[in-house]
């Protein structure tokens, strides 16, 4: 198994140590390859907003530096762990740099069918908007995403002043379900029924197909610009309605103020 750590941490610190301790449960049961991306020891710079790699392909991006290889390693994994701590109220700063520079991937997403985990660490607030946002990154780039663990740091850990033994505890047994579920969605073969987000992420993202020629031939070359998903599945009659009527929608927006393929 392919394990890759997207991480956003620029200390490395609390984040990789809950990281870690899922890594632990899985190499006890599954041989492991694991690759930390930390995105603080990468060369990531700022997007300047040409939107080349929208229009015409990500490799045209005239910024040298480590993106394209943190891209290449995201699409050789089997599983992702997203990490940020909360800075702020939301992700960190590198980690929202890193997801811009990659924002072609919210246009042609390349993760689809990789399991996927977020971890967010913080003193105390703001996990909400820094889960949703991860889960946004996530399931926009294709990621079935398993599950999302927010931790405490101050009561989790034990060298804090402010450890809780049963926040700890039932911390721990989170981290040992949401392990279980990732290794499990690893194996499994069979793809997961897509829920109402992914759906909506699914015919929003396809709209992008419509503005950009880059993207219509990504998502041609895959066969999806037809179909109700990204595979094959079995999707009820209130989720088949929600997409052909998004479909429907986006098209006559599209049609009225944008250019269409
Ligand atoms: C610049 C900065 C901003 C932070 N902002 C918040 C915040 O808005 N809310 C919060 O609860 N904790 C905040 N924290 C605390 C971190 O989220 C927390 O210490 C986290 O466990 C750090 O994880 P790490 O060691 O993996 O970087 C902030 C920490 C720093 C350094």
């Amino acid at each position: 198994m392919n394990i890759v750590v997207f991480n956003g941490s620029p200390r490395i610190k609390d984040s990789y140590r809950v990281t870690n301790k899922i890594l632990d449960i899985m190499k006890a049961k599954e041989q492991l390859d694991i690759e930390y991306i930390h995105l603080k020891q990468l060369e990531i710079k700022e997007c300047i907003g040409c939107m080349l790699c929208f229009e015409k392909g990500e490799e045209l991006c005239p910024l040298e530096d480590d993106v394209l290889k943190i891209k290449e390693k995201l699409v050789a994994a089997d599983g992702i762990i997203f990490v940020s701590p909360v800075y702020a109220c939301h992700v960190t700063g590198i980690m929202k740099k890193a997801v811009d520079r990659m924002s072609f991937m919210f246009h042609r997403p390349e993760l689809v069918g990789k399991a996927a985990i977020n971890i967010v660490t913080t003193g105390g607030g703001g996990q909400n908007p820094t889960q949703k946002y991860l889960k946004l990154t996530s399931c926009g780039w294709g990621c079935n995403l398993v599950g999302m663990l927010s931790v405490i740091s101050p009561l989790y850990f034990e060298d804090s002043d402010y450890y809780n033994f049963k926040y700890s505890n039932k911390i721990d047994k989170q981290i040992g379900n949401l392990t279980d579920k990732f290794i499990d969605s690893i194996g499994y073969s069979k793809k997961p029924v897509p829920t109402f987000y992914d759906l909506f992420m699914f015919h929003g993202l396809k709209s992008k197909a419509l503005m950009f020629k880059a993207d219509y031939e990504f998502w041609q070359s895959r066969g999806w610009l037809k179909s109700c998903y990204y595979y094959e599945t079995r999707l009820n009659p209130f989720k088949r309605l929600f997409g052909i009527s998004m479909d429907y929608l986006i098209n006559i927006i599209y049609k009225r103020f944008f250019y269409l393929h």
